[in-house]
């Protein structure tokens, strides 16, 4: 919907100085939180594979309360991740809200600079001036699991299913501005689960002896190596857990499935191993070929 810049949206009217208070946010973690949109490339993506978006001008009336109206106005019908990306001549303001409450916030203003947080929030609370506002709902899981990523083994696929299960939760818990104990919990699982898994499969190889085993668990290593380094950075404070960091994860756990999971599961059926379903290979085939996988 278009509205002029000259008509204040219903969402942006004026509004008493007494309603405490003027904005929700995620106190405990919007801080740190906002670190999520230090990386333009990964914000825009978000965008490119959000739900609906809308695009509108509005004019901000510099008044204590408009970052809520604007939240609660334009949003609240449905709750979950959105994203809002503020343009004006003067700045530049990207939010991530969860049903009303502002979880992340970056803001940059020409000659002034880039803020975060609390500081970008009440910046942009007394801001003024006309903005291109576009209002986007995000996707509330990174990937689902599909039969283009079965294995044909039952006990894997459901393995899979959990690991994909928690790299939703770990996005979602980030998006959702979660107090960074919570965040923790959900990586710790993920590393924790993602170790058992690998064992499970390279049980299964040296018991069936499938050929291809050390590269696959040269893989396997490398990816742990990798996370374990990345989680006692995180541990030490040393590095942020990131959008880049989380499309890393997701990216590789996809890959993996689809590419060299994939061939152990072809071997292992082609073998006629009674480990595997066939009825899930029959879907699967079908879906990748669908997909263009195969
Ligand atoms: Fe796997
Ligand atoms: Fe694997």
């Amino acid at each position: 919907m278009e509205v002029g810049v000259d008509r204040i949206p219903e969402a942006l009217k004026p509004v008493p100085h007494t309603l405490p208070p003027p904005y929700n946010y995620a106190a405990s973690s919007i801080e740190w939180n906002s670190r999520l949109l230090d990386d333009p490339g990964l914000v825009l993506q978000l965008l490119e594979a959000a739900e609906a978006r809308e695009e509108f001008e509005a004019r901000l009336p510099g008044l204590r309360g408009q970052v809520r109206h604007l939240v609660t106005g334009r949003l609240a019908e449905k709750a979950g991740p959105r994203l809002l990306i503020l343009e004006g001549e003067r700045l530049s303001a990207w939010l991530l809200t969860y049903g009303v409450v502002v979880t992340a916030v970056r803001l940059e203003e020409p000659g002034v600079g880039v803020s975060y947080g609390l500081q970008a929030l009440h910046a942009l609370d007394e801001w003024t001036g006309s903005v291109k506002v576009v209002a986007a709902r995000l996707r509330p899981y990174v990937y689902h699991w599909g039969p283009e990523l079965s294995v044909y083994i039952k006990g894997l696929d459901n393995q899979h299913r959990y690991l994909v299960t928690v790299l939703n939760n770990l996005y979602i818990s980030l998006l959702a501005g979660e107090e960074k104990e919570v965040v923790d919990d959900v990586l710790k699982s993920l590393v924790d689960y993602t170790r058992f898994h690998f064992r499970s499969e390279e049980k299964l190889f040296d018991k069936y002896g499938y050929p291809r085993a050390e590269a696959h668990r040269r893989q396997h290593q490398s990816f742990v190596e990798k996370v374990t380094e990345f989680n006692e950075q995180y541990e030490a404070g040393e590095k942020q857990l990131t959008l880049s960091v989380l499309r890393f994860l997701s990216d590789w756990v996809r890959n993996h499935i689809l590419v060299s999971d994939h061939d152990y599961g072809e071997w292992f059926y082609r073998k006629g191993l009674p480990i595997v379903d066939e009825e899930a290979a029959r879907e699967s085939r079908l879906a990748r070929r669908k997909l263009g996988l195969d």
